[in-house]
């Protein structure tokens, strides 16, 4: 899996617990916020239905090729072509010199190897799933071996020591089709999508602060895309990523986006993320979710991402801030139409719960 700002790595537990304590065997969970598919690919491997979802095109591929594409169907044919792609001569073109010269996210031997694997699929042009694999497989390739700290609006001034390993494939961690039924990866605005979702539980991660994700990761969205954009700056940004903006990005647009977030989803449990630090404040978060009648809220120390424990860097990849605190404390809100048993044993030992907050 790649690494990724508010990924929830550290939060699974807790969401899988969560989530098991208001869905059946049958149930279909929606991830509406997918990000690195990371919360997704643990549900379908707990054994739901899941729909993941996300609006940039680089994290619904990664969605498309965790939690849509099932091992048996596609684990021997893309281990195959991974191997055929990893031995392929370096191919440097636009995207070396765009990425790894003029900026400098990898080594250009690197690139220039990621740029001819990227050519061959798109040569190959095969069925949606594979290629959402082998996509997953080039992109966790490279963040293996990237130069930045752990978001693309910036590089490291030296190359970082693990950008001159060899870019190396491996095939990604694959899972089974859940005995209930396939898996499904869109690429939607979530806003769009929540009053037409069917789902039992629907997980719910936005942003929550003025961070944007294609600007942190632009370069994923362009070795995806593969559209050769124009790009900006020192760090090499899509054009793109002068104007997408989600609501969820702003301090103003968060809370009225949430809110019709909130009331379009027909799931009869909704399952939030939200830091502590984000724009909304928890009693704003509470009262939107109050209306759906029982209300849990976990709160859990949560180490925090490696750009701020780092320190701070500017556009040249200088660091000019210090390192912040090393946690911050995630917030899981479960709201449910029924009282939901989330017991306090070993996995919520950290873990405030509130019990219950009926409306
Ligand atoms: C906090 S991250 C999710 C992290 C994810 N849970 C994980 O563990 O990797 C938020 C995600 O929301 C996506 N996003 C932002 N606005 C969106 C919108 N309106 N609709 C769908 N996805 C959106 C971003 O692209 C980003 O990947």
């Amino acid at each position: 899996m790649i690494k990724y700002l508010g990924s929830k790595r550290g939060l699974l537990p807790q969401i899988l617990r969560a989530v098991g304590a208001a869905a059946g065997d049958r149930a279909v969970v929606a991830d509406l916020f997918s990000g690195s598919a990371r919360v997704a690919h643990a549900l379908k491997a707990a054994g739901w239905r899941v729909v993941a979802n996300d609006e940039l095109e680089f994290a619904r591929t990664l969605a498309c090729g965790l939690v849509q594409a099932d091992t048996e169907h596609w684990g021997r044919r893309a281990e195959k072509l991974l191997a055929d792609l990893s031995h392929l001569p370096p191919a440097p073109g636009w995207f070396t010199a765009t990425y790894a010269e003029t900026a400098r996210y990898l080594h250009p031997v690197n690139a220039a190897r990621l740029e001819a694997m990227r050519q061959a699929v798109e040569r190959l042009d095969p069925e949606p799933e594979l290629r959402a694999v082998l996509l997953t497989a080039l992109v966790q390739a490279a963040d293996r071996v990237d130069s930045c700290a752990g978001h693309q609006m910036s590089f490291m001034r030296e190359l970082a020591p693990r950008a001159l390993k060899p870019l190396a494939l491996r095939l990604p961690e694959l899972l089974p089709q859940p005995a209930s039924g396939p898996c499904l990866a869109l690429g939607e605005d979530a806003l769009a999508l929540a009053g037409s979702i069917d789902c039992d539980v629907a997980y719910l991660d936005p942003p929550y602060d003025q961070h944007a994700y294609l600007s942190n990761y632009h370069l994923w969205e362009t070795l995806v895309r593969w559209d050769r954009p124009q790009t900006y700056g020192r760090a090499q940004k899509r054009a793109a990523c002068r104007i997408h903006r989600s609501p969820f990005n702003s301090r103003a647009g968060i809370g009225p986006a949430f809110a019709r977030l909130i009331g379009s989803l027909r799931a009869r449990t909704l399952v939030v993320s939200f830091g502590a630090e984000g724009f909304l404040a928890r009693a704003e978060l509470e009262r939107m979710l109050a209306g759906r009648g029982f209300l849990h809220v976990l709160e859990v120390p949560h180490r925090r991402y490696a750009g701020t424990r780092l320190g701070i860097h500017n556009a040249r990849g200088e660091k000019v801030g210090t390192p912040g605190p090393e946690a911050t404390m995630e917030r899981l809100y479960v709201a449910s139409d029924r009282r939901l048993d989330l017991p306090r044993d070993q996995d919520y030992r950290a873990v405030a719960v509130r019990l219950p907050e009926a409306v």
